[in-house]
């Protein structure tokens, strides 16, 4: 089925605006745009898609056309300035909200930058976008779902769509339109801080995964109880770059890259994305930004992608090494195929220097047309001139019990059992008292990970939710639990210690590795007073990635890797308590030591544990 055969009216979001609202009536009467004194085509609901866009495009001067090629970062742009450079789009960067960071304030400045694109001559509504990668994880309260890599390990394509579709009510409640999701990398290199971002080392899992799509975006763009365009990034290779350098350069020939990174955007396209996000990295040294052949000739051309190529943060700026774009660099990336350009600033200098461009005739029309097409169809598609604002109806879902028990779900189908020896586990929810320990025990921030109400996230009660620890002691109600992060106290008749241990939150290039995953020295001095207590062991790993431990897991009866669970820690201590069984498996290799990085299936090595491998009870 062609992407296109996706794309269909997007479900009423909210009250329309007068204009079209009148449109609509004028229209539903049976007036067409000949009559005098009737609005224009393009606002026309019953129209084909296409009629429409060809109308308010033959409408559209120069520069109302770039104006919509540029998605600027709020912070840069107010509601006014928006309108007056008929800006095409807005974005919400990592942990760039209101204050006071609710859903409903998300929705007033949401409806604010709406409200002022409409009140413009053509009144063409901006796509609003966000990074909701794990949930609507900027928003404070909303539900904060497992990392993809814990996905992957759950191996269940319809638990994705789930969560995606949950995630996108959240998202339309506060009014966006437009997430920043999946990625469907191919992590090749765990030394990369973007790990966890994938759903798994080989082409097989990202691919089955694109069941997120459907999740947001619906049956098809528009469908849905609430439908946002999703975005599939970031093309091309970015999980295989040199040494796991986050923005590096991927260094295979066309053959691997073909085999191992491009079938996930091939499924993706085939559901009908609505766009994909290329990538900062370089294949060869040829920057993505600037690849005509990868962005128009394969992508577009070979998998008949026509939905919107998007830039990433001021991506296209950085094509020459700087970040502040060039009007040679915008030539070169618009030329390769990019439809909208995201910008930390300069959205005003854009206008000028492409208008400047396609005047010198560098850039021809024909692309700027394109390239505006596939913009104004997505917004047509998504029916935002017939209900632009935020579906306020939708706000008591945000971080609501339905989506907070599906997030636990997730959690504990995410959680791979590595080792039981003796059969430890499951822990009997009574008899004697239990030792928890660790750093990451009782820490919502660390349990979540990067992209958490912050950008980079952070350690803490950054927002609402249950924390492992919580969910130890909510599960085993009439049994001692202390907690004691440093297990600097082990003599007690405890019957066993639970150590929960791994990494503090990071995001993109911070969470390079390059010498490789170890445990902090927090960690080790807490594991080696359990081991030396010789208490039964139980040991959680918390981390984005798997975590070189093979010096230390003899000591250990027990190995759960929890991933990143998100806000429900309960999902972890369902499956130490046997509520549900451990079914994950591992989706990428485990390495033995960091000197096998990169190691993965196939080549050779010996990891600790292999993909696939999970043990359960
Ligand atoms: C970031 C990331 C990208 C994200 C974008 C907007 O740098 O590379 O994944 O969608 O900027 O936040």
């Amino acid at each position: 089925m062609p992407a296109s055969a996706h794309r269909a009216r997007r479900r009423p979001r909210g009250a329309a605006p007068l204009l079209a609202a009148g449109a609509a009536i004028l229209f539903a009467t049976g007036l067409g745009p000949a009559q005098a004194g009737a609005p224009p085509a393009y606002l026309d609901p019953r129209a084909e898609t296409d009629r429409r866009v060809e109308d308010l495009m033959a409408r559209m001067s120069l520069e109302d056309k770039l104006g919509q090629m540029v998605q600027i970062e709020r912070a840069a742009a107010d509601p006014a300035a928006v309108a007056e450079h008929r800006l095409g789009s807005v974005l919400s960067a990592g942990g760039s909200g209101p204050e006071p960071n609710t859903p409903e304030a998300w929705a007033d400045m949401y409806d604010a930058y709406q409200r002022a694109a409409l009140d413009t001559p053509l009144g063409i509504p901006i796509l609003y976008g966000v990074d909701a990668v794990h949930g609507h994880n900027n928003v404070h309260g909303a539900t904060i779902f497992p990392h993809n890599i814990g996905l992957g390990a759950a191996g269940d394509p319809e638990l994705v769509r789930r969560v995606a579709e949950a995630t996108a009510v959240e998202v339309a409640a506060t009014g966006i339109d437009w997430n920043f999701a999946p990625c469907v990398c191919v992590v090749r290199d765990d030394r990369w801080g973007r790990s966890y971002e994938s759903f798994g080392e080989t082409p097989a899992l990202p691919s089955a995964m694109t069941t997120a799509v459907d999740g947001y975006q619906g049956a098809r763009l528009g469908g849905g109880a609430a439908s946002v365009m999703a975005t599939a990034k970031h093309y091309l290779g970015d999980g295989a770059t040199e040494d796991g350098t986050d923005r590096g350069d991927v260094r295979v020939d066309e053959e691997e890259l073909r085999a191992v990174h491009l079938p996930p955007f091939r499924e993706a396209v085939r559901r009908g994305v609505a766009s994909v996000m290329v990538s900062y990295s370089s294949w060869n040294g040829v920057k993505a930004h600037a690849d005509r052949y990868l962005i128009t000739d394969v992508l577009k051309g070979e998998l008949g992608f026509d939905g919107v190529v998007v830039s990433d943060f001021d991506g296209v700026g950085r094509i020459s090494g700087g970040r502040d774009f060039t009007a040679e660099e915008l030539t070169t990336a618009v030329n390769a195929g990019m439809d909208m350009v995201m910008l930390s600033k300069g959205h005003d200098r854009f206008v000028t220097d492409l208008a400047g461009e396609v005047a010198a005739g560098r850039v021809p029309v024909a692309r700027i047309d394109d390239a505006v097409r596939r913009i104004l169809t997505a917004k047509v598609d998504m029916g935002l001139f017939e209900a632009p604002f935020a579906r306020r109806d939708l706000l008591p879902e945000v971080g609501g019990e339905e989506h907070r028990a599906l997030a636990r779900e997730a959690a504990a189908a995410s959680q791979v059992l590595l080792k039981n020896d003796g059969g430890l586990l499951p822990l009997a929810p009574g008899g004697g008292p239990l030792l928890v320990a660790g750093k990451n025990a009782d820490d919502i921030g660390n349990q979540s990970g990067g992209w958490t109400i912050t950008w980079q996230g952070g350690s803490g009660d950054i927002t609402e939710g249950t924390s492992i620890l919580e969910g130890i002691r909510a599960a085993a109600p009439d049994t001692e639990v202390v907690y004691d992060r440093h297990a600097e106290d082990t003599d007690g008749p405890y019957r066993a210690a639970v150590a929960v241990v791994g990494e503090t939150p990071y995001a993109e290039g911070y969470g390079d590795r390059p010498e490789g995953v170890v445990l902090d020295e927090e960690d080790t001095a807490t594991l080696t007073r359990l081991a030396e207590s010789g208490l039964p062991l139980v040991v959680v790993v918390v981390s984005g990635r798997p975590v070189d431990v093979a010096d230390h897991i003899g000591a250990w009866d027990a190995l759960v890797a929890a991933w990143l669970p998100g806000s429900e820690g309960a999902g972890v201590a369902d499956v130490l308590f046997g509520a549900v069984p451990p079914t994950g498996r591992l989706p990428v290799s485990w390495p033995r030591s960091a000197e096998q990085q990169p190691v993965n299936e196939g080549d050779g090595q010996s990891p600790l544990f292999a993909p696939g491998f999970g043990l359960t009870y």
